[in-house]
């Protein structure tokens, strides 16, 4: 097993058609979905040479996750859909391979269980929890308190779905319900709270900024605001408090006609002028598209499907085994580049094709 393409398709094989394609699948016709990976492609790396490549470092400091890994796994839902361990196999193996590990409200295990699990392998596993706010105001509060109890130490707040993406394959194959058994478990006991199925998630097309404010008022945890793309909401979920941006078309489920994450970025980290720090997700499957997000001025990226690859085709160890090889992927890019540590992943490294 080499790369996350060989992972893909091992779980291709291993998972019903139907959830390979929720998995898999993008809003419209698929066009933000294949963009993240193209601008990940148009680039190259501009290596530097004789500077002393050893020893390496790769830690970087995150909201509630100091000296971290800069590969996270980012929220997806319905792990239970690719595996019968589901986030308690994910919450493992991320925990083993030193990632910060985004735990979906849409989960179908509760954030107490995802938690425990990460910390049963690595007493410091840093988890952060996802969740969209909810359109009773108390809802959020209850599940951020939960996400608190629970110990995780960030908040990651998806503010890019005040409606649903219309996802073709889902409606081909009319998958709207969970199968019997399983259910988001974060959700079932609250008022408004479907146990739910792909498309009962609550969210409200009302929300606004004070939302979030509300939020941040109500909440000790420092909060990551996910599904930023315009430079102008960057600089708002600074002003507003956010403890990071993270720069995501929700991998391409959302607005089919938004831009690849990648091409946006510098704008965002521009916006952002090093006040917070910007992550990034969609597209990211190799050391190098890492090395050439990190170099374009994210502080660390997400990987959503390459996590569901691993979990679909071999449980707790296919995802140890996706993240380990992202990571040393990054390692070996960054000794070719005639780097050491994360910072000499400059911008004058990336380019679309010679020196610019
Ligand atoms: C099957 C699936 C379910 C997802 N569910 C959520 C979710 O519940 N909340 C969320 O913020 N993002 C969700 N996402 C988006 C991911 O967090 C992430 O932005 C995206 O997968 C990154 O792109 P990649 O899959 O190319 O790495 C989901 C993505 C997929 C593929």
């Amino acid at each position: 097993m080499t790369s996350a393409d060989d992972w893909e398709e091992r779980a291709r094989q291993a998972l019903d058609p139907v959830y390979y394609d929720y998995f898999a699948g993008g809003a419209g016709d698929e066009s933000a979905l294949r963009a993240n990976r193209r601008a990940f492609a148009r680039r190259r790396l501009l290596p530097r040479v004789l500077r002393g490549a050893e020893p390496r470092d790769l830690a970087v400091d995150l909201p509630g996750a100091p000296g971290t890994c800069p590969i996270l796994v980012s929220p997806t839902a319905f792990h239970k859909l690719a595996h019968p361990e589901g986030e308690l196999a994910t919450a493992r193996a991320a925990a083993a391979a030193g990632c910060v590990l985004t735990s979906g409200m849409a989960a179908t295990v509760s954030i107490a269980d995802v938690a425990a699990a990460a910390r049963g392998v690595d007493p410091e596993a840093a988890v952060w929890f996802q969740l969209y706010l909810q359109p009773e105001p108390a809802v959020t509060d209850c599940l951020a308190r939960r996400a608190a109890d629970a110990g995780c130490t960030a908040l990651v707040v998806t503010v890019d779905s005040p409606v649903f993406g219309r996802h073709g394959r889902d409606r081909r194959h009319g998958f709207h319900e969970l199968p019997d058994g399983l259910a988001c478990e974060n959700m079932r006991d609250l008022p408004g709270g479907s146990a739910g199925g792909p498309r009962d998630i609550a969210m409200s097309p009302l929300l606004s900024w004070d939302d979030l404010d509300r939020l941040r008022d109500n909440t000790e945890l420092p909060i990551v605001v996910k599904g930023i793309l315009h430079p102008g909401d960057a600089r708002l979920a600074a002003e507003h408090g956010a403890a990071a941006v993270m720069v995501s078309n929700h991998g391409g489920r959302q607005l089919d006609a938004a831009p690849a994450t990648l091409d946006v970025l510098p704008a965002v980290a521009d916006a952002l002028d090093r006040r917070i720090p910007a992550l990034l997700d969609g597209g990211v499957r190799h050391g190098a598209d890492v090395a050439i997000a990190l170099a374009t001025g994210a502080a660390a990226v997400g990987v959503g499907r390459p996590v569901l690859w691993g979990l679909a085709a071999d449980g707790e160890k296919g995802v140890r085994d996706v993240l380990e090889r992202l990571r040393d992927d990054l390692d070996h890019t960054l000794a070719l580049c005639g780097g050491r540590e994360l910072a000499d992943l400059t911008a004058d490294l990336v380019t679309t094709g010679g020196p610019s």
